[in-house]
Order: C-alpha cells, then sequence, then structure tokens
C-alpha cells in the first residue's frame, strides 16, 4: 500500500479535524436554492415546470433531503461495514498497520459525513417548515447486496469490500458540481465541498486496496470478481425512483401524471450515460490492474454498458 501521502495529511486535512460545524445562516429569506436544479432530473419537466412556485420549492428541498439521507445510511451501512473490516485486520488480505490506521481514519470521517448529513437535514426542515418523507434505505441495500450474493455467494465479506472499491472510486456528479452553483445556500456547498476532499483520498486508498486485493485473488476467484464489478456498479448508480414518485405525489401530481415525469426524465439512455460518466475512473483502475483481461471480464463490461 503506498497510501503515505494522504495518511500523513489527515490530521491536518480531514474535514472531521478541521472544518466547523456548518450552519444554515438566514438565507432562506435572501431566496437561495436548496439543491441546483440541472441536478434535479425531473425538475424542468413540463409538467413540473407548471406547478406552483413553492411546489416547485419544496421539490428542491427534498431532492436534497432524499441525497443527503441516503448518503447518511450508505456511509454507516455500506462504507464503514467493510471498512470496518479492514481496519480490524478482516479484510481478507494481510495489511499493514499503517493501512488498518487509514481504515480507521476512513471509518471516522464516513461517520462525520453521515453525522452532517443528517444535521443538515434538521437544520434547514426546522427553518424551512418543509417535511422530509421518511427514507427506507432497506430496498437500496438489498438490491447492492444481492448482486454481490448472486456473483460470490460464499464469499460475503470479499462481496462487501468491492462494494465499497466500486463506490468509493465513482466520481458523481453532485460532489463537483454542487459547490459550484452559488445560487445553492451555503451550509449545502460548504458539506459537499467538505465531503468531496475527504473522498479525494478515499478514492486513492481505496485504489491501492484494490490493487493488493486483486492481486492476491487465486485465479479461480478472479473471474467471478470481474463479473460481479459490472453489477455492483450499475447497482451502486441507478437512479432510487421510490422517493422521487413520492416527492411528486407530494407536490400533487396525480398517479399518472407523477409515471410520466419520471418515464420522461430517467430514459434509459440517460441513465446509462450517466452511469459511464460516473464510473470511468472506476473502470480505469479494472482496466490497469488487468479485470478486463480474465475470461469473461470484458464481455462483462461491455455487456453492462461500461465501456465505450
Ligand atoms: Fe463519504
Ligand atoms: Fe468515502
Amino acid at each position: 500500500m503506498t497510501a503515505a501521502e494522504p495518511r500523513r495529511e489527515w490530521d491536518e486535512r480531514a474535514g472531521v479535524r478541521t472544518s466547523p460545524r456548518r450552519r444554515l445562516g438566514d438565507e432562506l429569506r435572501r431566496g437561495q436554492l436548496f439543491f441546483p436544479p440541472a441536478l434535479v432530473p425531473y425538475f424542468d419537466h413540463p409538467l413540473t415546470g407548471a406547478l406552483p412556485g413553492h411546489q416547485r420549492t419544496a421539490l428542491l428541498a427534498r431532492h436534497l433531503y432524499q441525497y443527503l439521507g441516503f448518503t447518511a445510511q450508505f456511509e454507516t451501512r455500506v462504507v464503514n461495514r467493510a471498512t470496518e473490516r479492514i481496519a480490524g485486520g478482516r479484510g481478507g488480505t494481510d495489511v499493514p498497520t499503517a493501512t488498518r490506521l487509514d481504515a480507521y481514519r476512513i471509518y471516522v470521517d464516513e461517520g462525520y459525513h453521515s453525522l452532517y448529513s443528517l444535521d443538515v437535514i434538521d437544520q434547514i426542515s426546522r427553518a424551512s417548515r418543509i417535511t422530509p418523507a421518511p427514507y427506507d434505505f432497506g430496498p437500496f441495500l438489498a438490491r447492492l447486496d444481492e448482486v454481490g450474493e448472486r456473483a460470490l455467494p460464499d464469499e460475503t465479506p470479499l462481496a462487501q469490500l468491492l462494494q465499497v472499491v466500486v463506490f468509493e472510486t465513482l466520481i458523481t456528479a453532485i460532489l463537483n458540481d454542487v459547490p459550484k452553483d452559488l445560487r445553492v445556500l451555503t451550509v449545502v456547498r460548504d458539506i459537499v465541498r467538505d465531503h468531496a476532499r475527504d473522498e479525494g483520498w478515499h478514492h486513492a486508498f481505496f485504489s491501492g486496496f484494490f490493487r493488493e486485493l486483486w492481486a492476491r485473488q487465486p485465479a479461480a476467484l478472479r473471474g467471478r470478481v470481474a463479473r460481479c464489478l459490472p453489477g455492483l456498479i450499475r447497482s451502486s448508480l441507478l437512479p432510487d425512483l421510490r422517493p422521487v414518485r413520492a416527492s411528486l405525489a407530494a407536490a400533487g401530481l396525480r398517479p399518472a401524471a407523477v409515471e410520466d415525469v419520471v418515464r420522461d426524465s430517467y430514459p434509459a439512455g440517460r441513465v446509462d450515460e450517466d452511469i459511464r460518466r460516473a464510473s470511468r475512473h472506476a473502470v480505469r483502475l479494472f482496466e490497469e490492474t488487468g479485470v478486463l483481461d480474465v475470461p469473461g471480464g470484458r464481455e462483462a463490461f461491455e455487456s453492462a454498458g461500461l465501456l465505450r
């Protein structure tokens, strides 16, 4: 493992060590946005465009809550489930103590990301009086776990490590674009920027970790790992449409209109293109390490639409 630089810098750079608690100021009165409209695929659909202004505002607030609520759950229930294995020396591959310490640092980071995600939902919902809908992460997690269980039935810890390698090497538009939109609430831009900074070195750590893990896999398992990864990528990035439908219904759209908006706003081609774009670094990592060269590897990535 060669994550020397991030390790040295964590005490000076990690958000949990250096950033203050982010607070909502008085920006709601000034009409700052909850979330960038460009990142909400259904926001400009004619049926949502025709809604009254306060309902459109609430759509953006609920989209923010959904993103933060998902993050709060994902970090602790998926990322830290596997990161704790590495930290505890149960990652299925011998790692030096320095790597275990880094894994504990990431564990702390992810716990902190969950904390401020829920904190900001709480601050904004109190001040705006726009209530977050209850969010059940269970179905998303079940779908993600099922991909690993099907491809690697007797290798649950390995499948969970791969989930995290995949997720931590994805680059989503939200982390990049939210901080740049000056119309968005400062507290939202601040926590997304804080988060993106931490994720930069998580990305480096998990890329290095995967290289080690892959190098130590017996040949018999490599094919199964290679064929499992595309499904993990897709199930991590497929939009979760249940909360979208609930939000559109809460805005006053009838069931048939909700379905029209969802169908028009998430066409398969656009979803696939977004998945390809967000996973390009992960796919490059798997190409460099030789994952695509094992029998069936390239075909699995190709048929998942991940290669250009
Ligand atoms: Fe995170
Ligand atoms: Fe992370």
